[in-house]
């Protein structure tokens, strides 16, 4: 587990890592829960000379009614999945996190990463994999709305952002977008000393590494950023494990 945290520091933004979603009681999510509840649905994966980690994943089971997927996005897959109202019947897989180090981009580990989340679902006889998915270049256009960034196409049709097209190319469609994905919230200060900006004036701030502007309230000495991700929906039902 030290090996993957340290790892989610070299891959995540700070404010992720210092502010993370679910954590109204001044912490962060109990990320080890994850490995209490769910060990069988994390993974890593290793330099086979050195044994270093170089990426990781994280899926919990969830229960989605009838097709319908929250506006909450991560969150609620958190929630549902570790609080006390832990699905009884769970029957969908939903992908909380892929990591690759950054030295190892672009080198086959992230649809390495996708295909065993697509085989865990299948293995434990779910016919879906879902995840709220953050846009990986959607942080250069943060005023950009996500539902029209998730329209956006290259020549030739594949997916403007490198992440959605991966997903595509593995097998993956388009959902709803979930507006209230994520939300991080912390004091005017830290969020200052995370983003390097003075951030003196109320109201929406862009910041980089932020899919939209942060929220500031000078008066309530609080800034706010709630990230918009997007459903990526895997049907699995008669895939075979690739
Ligand atoms: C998302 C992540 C796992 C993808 O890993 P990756 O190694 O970059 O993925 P790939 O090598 O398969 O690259 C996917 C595409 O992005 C392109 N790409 C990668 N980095 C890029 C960059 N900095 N600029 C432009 N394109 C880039 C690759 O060339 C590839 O393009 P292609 O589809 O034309 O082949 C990795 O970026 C990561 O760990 N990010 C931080 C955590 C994160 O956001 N996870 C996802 C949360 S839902």
């Amino acid at each position: 587990m030290g090996a993957i945290t340290a790892l989610e520091r070299k891959c995540w933004p700070v404010f992720m890592n210092e502010a993370p979603s679910c954590h109204e009681a001044g912490e962060g999510p109990d990320w080890s829960l994850i490995y209490e509840r769910y060990p069988e649905f994390v993974f890593g994966m290793l330099d086979p000379d050195s044994d270093d980690l170089l990426g990781a994943g994280h899926c919990v089971p969830v229960f989605v009614k009838g097709g319908e997927l929250p506006d909450t996005g991560w969150d609620w897959a958190w929630r549902q999945s570790m609080g006390p109202e832990t699905a009884e019947r769970p029957n969908a897989l939903c992908a909380l996190a892929i990591i690759v180090d950054p030295e190892k981009r672009s080198s086959g580990l992230a649809p390495l990463a996708l295909a065993t989340m697509r085989a865990l679902a299948i293995e434990h006889g779910f016919a879906t994999l879902y995840a709220p998915l953050r846009p990986t270049h959607l942080d250069r256009h943060p005023t950009v709305d996500i539902a029209d960034y998730v329209t956006w196409r290259l020549e030739g049709g594949d997916h403007f952002d490198p992440w959605i097209r991966l997903h595509e190319r593995a097998g993956g469609r388009i959902g709803t977008v979930c507006r209230r994905s994520m939300t991080m919230s912390a004091s005017v200060d830290k969020w200052s000393e995370w983003s390097g900006l003075p951030l003196t004036h109320d109201g929406e701030i862009i910041v980089p590494h932020l899919l939209t502007p942060l929220n500031v309230d000078l008066a309530a000495g609080l800034a706010t950023y709630i990230e918009p991700n997007v459903w990526i929906i895997h049907d699995l039902a008669g895939a075979a494990i690739e």
